[in-house]
C-alpha cells in the first residue's frame, strides 16, 4: 500500500483537507496527516484521525502514541507528500528551508516528491514574493496545483481559491504513477463530440458527454503516460497533468490530431466526430424566416483513417445494431489495433450514461465481451490492453 503524508496548514481551506484525506483513502492509499498549530484552529485533528485511522501529528516535540510521528518518520515513510492547503507563510518557509513546525520539518527531511496546493488571499498569492518562492520551489522539483480564480472568503474575487479536490487528487495519482508501464509514452486521446456550425449560434452535434475520454486520460496518466487531450466542447474539468487542446469542429480536430501524431506513440479516439458538416455555414445568425428548408451537407474526413505510420491506434464504435460485426468492419477499414464497441441502444451504455457495456475487438480477431462497468473501470481495462499492445510493439 502506497503511503501519503498529508500536511495541513492554517487557511480557511483546511476544511477541504478532510475531503482530500477521505479521497486519498478511497484511492487505496495509506494516509498520515500532519498539521501546523494554526491548522488545528480551523479543523480538529480528530477529523483526520477518524478519516485515516491514524493518529495525527501536530507538534514536533510531542510524540504521538503508536505513530512515532516525528518529522523524520513522517518524511521517510512517505511515497509522496501533499500539503493542502498550503499558505503563503508555509510556501515562504519551504522556499527558505525553514523547518520550525511539523509540516515544514517533514518536507525538509524528505526525499519523496512534494505537491503543494496553495490557498490564500489573491493579493498575497499574486505578491511577487510568493510568486518568486513558488518559482524557486518549482525549480527544485515541487509540483504546484495552481489555485483557482474564484470568490474568496475574504470577499475578493481572484486567484487564490484552493484548486478543485479532483485536481489535487489527480496530482497525487500522477506523481504515484510516474515510473508506471507507460512512463514516457506520449499518447493522444480525443474526447467529446464535435460541433459543425450552421450559422453563428446553431450547430449540428451529438450527445457525447466526453466522460469516457476524460476517464481514459486519467487512467493513462496514472500509469505514467504523457497525455495530450484533444477535446470538443464539454464542461468537464481538465484532469491534472493532462495537456488539453480545445476544438469545436471535426476539421479542427483532424488538424490538431495530425499535428500531434508525429510525436505520439498511440492514439485513442473516443471522440464522437460528426461525419458531415453544412456546406456553407453563415457567419451571422440566420433569422427564423430566412432559414432554407434544406441544408446541404458535405462529408467530414475520417480522422482515424487518415492516421498512418508506426502508432498504436485504438478506436471506439458507437453501434445500435449488429454491434460486433459493424465494429469489426471499422477496425479493418481504419487499420486499428483495437476497437471498443459500444451498444448505444442500451439505456445503461454509451452517450450520457455513467456506465458502459463494451466489447473489445482486437486486430488479430480476439473478442472480449466485458460486463457492465463504470466508465472509469472501462478506462482501466482499455489502459491494460494498451500496455499489452506496447509490449507487443517493441519498436514503439
Ligand atoms: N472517427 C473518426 N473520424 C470521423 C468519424 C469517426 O476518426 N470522421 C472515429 C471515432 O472517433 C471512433 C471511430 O472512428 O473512434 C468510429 O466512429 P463511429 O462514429 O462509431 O463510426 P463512423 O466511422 O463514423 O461510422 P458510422 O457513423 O457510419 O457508424
Amino acid at each position: 500500500m502506497k503511503k501519503v503524508t498529508l500536511g495541513v496548514s492554517g487557511s480557511i481551506a483546511a476544511y477541504r483537507a478532510a475531503d482530500i484525506a477521505s479521497g486519498l483513502t478511497k484511492l487505496g492509499l495509506d494516509v498520515q496527516v500532519a498539521m501546523t498549530r494554526e491548522a488545528t484552529k480551523f479543523i480538529a485533528p480528530l477529523t483526520f484521525h477518524d478519516l485515516t485511522h491514524h493518529p495525527v501529528a501536530t507538534d514536533m516535540f510531542v510524540p504521538v502514541q503508536g505513530l512515532g510521528a516525528d518529522h523524520i518518520s513522517l518524511a521517510r515513510g512517505a511515497d509522496v507528500i501533499l500539503i493542502s492547503p498550503c499558505t503563503a507563510n508555509l510556501i515562504a518557509k519551504l522556499a527558505c528551508g525553514i523547518c520550525d513546525d511539523i509540516v515544514s520539518a517533514t518536507v525538509l527531511a524528505t526525499m519523496a516528491p512534494v505537491i503543494l496546493a496553495p490557498a490564500m488571499n489573491t493579493v498575497m498569492y499574486e505578491n511577487v514574493i510568493t510568486q518568486e518562492n513558488l518559482t524557486q520551489l518549482r525549480k527544485r522539483g515541487f509540483t504546484i496545483v495552481e489555485p483557482d480564480y474564484a470568490a474568496l472568503p475574504c470577499g475578493e474575487v481572484g486567484r487564490g481559491h484552493i484548486a478543485d479536490t479532483e485536481r489535487i487528487l489527480g496530482a497525487v495519482r500522477m506523481i504515484l504513477g510516474r515510473g508506471g508501464e507507460l512512463q514516457g509514452r506520449h499518447i493522444v486521446v480525443t474526447a467529446g463530440g464535435t460541433q459543425e456550425p450552421i450559422d453563428a449560434v446553431r450547430h449540428i452535434g451529438n450527445r457525447s458527454s466526453g466522460r469516457m475520454g476524460y476517464a481514459l486520460t486519467e487512467a493513462l496518466r496514472d500509469r505514467g503516460a504523457r497525455v495530450m487531450l484533444i477535446a470538443g466542447p464539454t464542461t468537464l474539468l481538465t484532469p491534472f497533468g493532462v495537456e488539453k487542446i480545445e476544438v469545436r469542429e471535426a476539421l479542427e480536430m483532424r488538424d490538431r490530431v495530425l499535428e500531434e501524431i508525429p510525436s505520439a506513440r498511440a492514439i485513442v479516439m473516443t471522440a464522437a466526430v460528426v461525419d458531415f458538416r453544412p456546406e456553407s455555414p453563415s457567419s451571422r445568425k440566420v433569422k427564423r424566416g430566412d432559414f432554407p428548408s434544406t441544408i446541404s451537407l458535405v462529408p467530414n474526413p475520417d480522422i482515424l483513417n487518415e492516421i498512418k505510420g508506426d502508432v498504436i491506434k485504438v478506436g471506439f464504435a458507437a453501434e445500435s445494431e449488429d454491434v460486433v460485426q459493424n465494429a469489426a468492419k471499422k477496425l479493418a477499414w481504419k487499420e486499428l489495433d483495437l476497437i471498443v464497441a459500444n451498444d448505444i441502444s442500451r439505456p445503461d451504455s454509451g452517450f450520457g450514461s455513467d456506465t458502459n457495456q463494451v466489447t473489445l475487438i482486437h486486430k488479430g480477431g480476439k473478442i472480449e465481451k466485458l460486463p457492465l462497468l463504470s466508465k472509469w473501470e472501462v478506462a482501466v481495462e482499455i489502459t491494460d490492453r494498451i500496455v499489452e499492445l506496447f509490449k507487443e510493439r517493441l519498436s514503439l
